[in-house]
C-alpha cells in the first residue's frame, strides 16, 4: 500500500541524486526533482517522478515549487561540487552552495517540512592524520567545497534548534559506481573522477589515465580512497529518512576499505579485460594520502549494510552502464531519435 510521502529531491537529475530518487521510488514515495539540468541529465529523471526545471538562486522558482507541491521530507544534492574548482573559484561554493542551501531551507522551513537531508562530503575532514574517520573527528575542511558543506550542515543545525526541522548529514567518500541495473550511472561534464575517466581508457576514448603522485606515504605510493557504491548511498539516505522524526544526525559514509589509484586501474583491467595505459604526473594539490571511513554509527543506528562492498563490482556496475551508454545520457537521446526517424 503506498504511503503517499511525498519528496523533494534538488539535483535529483545528477549522479547520486538520481539513483536516490529511484531508491525512493522503489520504496513507493512521491518524488518531486528540482534541478536546473546545468549538470544534472532529464533521461536520469524516470517517468513516475515529477521533473520541475529551475533554479535554487531564484525565490520566485522556490516559491512556485511549494506552492504546488507539499513535501513531507526535502534531499538536497543540488550544488558544485567539484574540489579542484572551489579552489579556483571559491566564490561558486562559499557563495552559491550556501545562498542556494539557505534559499532552500528558509523555503522549507516556512512552509513547515520536518525533515531534511544533506549530500554532504568527506572533504569536511581535510587531510586527518587517523584513520578510520568517523562522526568525532575534527572538522577542518579542505576546500572551499568541503567549507560549503559545513556551513550548510551549521545552518541546518540551526535550522532544527529554531524551527525543529530534522536533518542528517551524509558525508561521503568517494561515491562511484552505477545502478546495478544498467540504467542509471555517472555522466558528468568535465569528468574528474577516476574510476569514470579509467573506464574512459579502457573504452578507447582516452589515451591513458595520469596518476596524481606517486610519491605518497602508502604501500604503492599512490593515494588512498575508499569507494562506496551508489546504490548503497541511495539506500542509506531512504533509511535515514524512516528515523529523522526523532533527532538529526551525522553520518559517514563509506566501505571502511581503502583502494590505492593503482590498484583502482588494475581492477578496472581485470573487469573490462582491457589494457589501461597509465602516465604519472605531479600530485594534484590538496589531495590527502589516505581516506578511509568509518561507518560503524549508521550501520548500529540504521541496520546500514552495503550490499556492494568491493571494488570489482562497483566497477563491474560501472562498466556496464558505460557500455550500454557509450555516449552517457546522450546515448539516450541518439537512441529516442533513432527510434524516432
Ligand atoms: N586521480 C588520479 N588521476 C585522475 C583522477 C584522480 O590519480 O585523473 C586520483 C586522485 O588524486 C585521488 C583519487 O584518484 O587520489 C580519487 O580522485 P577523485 O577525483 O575521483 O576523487 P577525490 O577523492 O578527489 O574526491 C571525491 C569527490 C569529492 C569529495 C571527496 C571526499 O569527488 O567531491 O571525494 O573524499 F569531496
Amino acid at each position: 500500500m503506498p504511503h503517499q510521502k511525498t519528496v523533494l529531491v534538488t539535483g535529483g537529475a545528477g549522479f547520486v541524486g538520481s539513483h536516490c530518487v529511484a531508491e525512493l521510488i522503489a520504496r513507493q514515495y512521491n518524488v518531486v526533482v528540482f534541478d536546473n539540468l546545468q549538470q544534472g541529465h532529464r533521461a536520469a529523471v524516470p517517468a513516475e517522478a515529477e521533473l520541475v526545471e529551475g533554479d535554487l538562486a531564484s525565490h520566485a522558482a522556490l516559491a512556485r515549487l511549494f506552492s504546488t507541491f507539499r513535501f513531507d521530507a526535502i534531499l538536497h544534492f543540488a550544488s558544485n561540487s567539484l574540489v579542484g574548482e572551489s579552489m579556483r573559484n571559491p566564490h561558486l561554493y562559499l557563495y552559491d552552495n550556501v545562498v542556494n542551501a539557505l534559499n532552500l531551507i528558509q523555503a522549507a522551513t516556512e512552509n513547515g517540512v520536518s525533515k531534511f537531508v544533506l549530500s554532504s562530503t568527506a572533504n569536511l575532514f581535510g587531510m586527518p592524520d587517523r584513520m578510520p574517520i568517523d562522526e568525532n573527528t575534527e572538522i577542518d575542511p579542505g576546500s572551499p567545497y568541503g567549507e560549503s558543506k559545513f556551513m550548510i550542515e551549521r545552518i541546518l543545525h540551526w535550522a532544527d534548534k529554531v524551527h525543529g526541522m530534522r536533518s542528517a548529514c551524509l558525508r561521503y567518500f568517494n561515491a562511484a559506481g552505477a545502478h546495478p541495473d544498467g540504467h542509471l550511472g555517472e555522466d558528468h561534464d568535465p569528468e574528474t573522477h577516476l574510476i569514470p575517466l579509467v573506464l574512459d581508457v579502457a573504452a578507447g576514448k582516452r589515451s591513458h589515465i595520469e596518476i596524481f603522485g606517486e610519491d605518497y606515504p602508502t604501500h604503492d605510493g599512490t593515494c588512498i580512497r575508499d569507494y562506496i557504491h551508489v546504490s548503497d548511498l541511495a539506500d542509506a539516505h531512504v533509511r535515514v529518512l524512516a528515523m529523522l522524526d526523532h533527532k538529526s544526525c551525522r553520518y559517514n559514509l563509506g566501505n571502511g576499505r581503502g583502494y590505492t589509484v593503482r590498484e583502482v586501474i588494475e581492477t578496472a583491467a581485470r573487469v573490462t579485460g582491457r589494457d589501461i595505459a597509465v602516465k604519472t604526473g605531479p600530485r594534484r594539490p590538496g589531495d590527502p594520502p589516505v581516506l578511509i571511513a568509518s561507518s560503524d554509527r549508521v550501520r548500529k543506528d540504521l541496520g546500514w549494510d552495503p550490499r556492494f562492498p568491493d571494488l570489482e563490482t562497483i566497477i563491474c556496475h560501472a562498466w556496464d552502464w558505460r557500455c550500454r551508454n557509450p555516449d552517457g545520457y546522450a546515448s539516450h537521446m541518439t537512441r529516442e531519435l533513432v527510434g524516432a526517424s
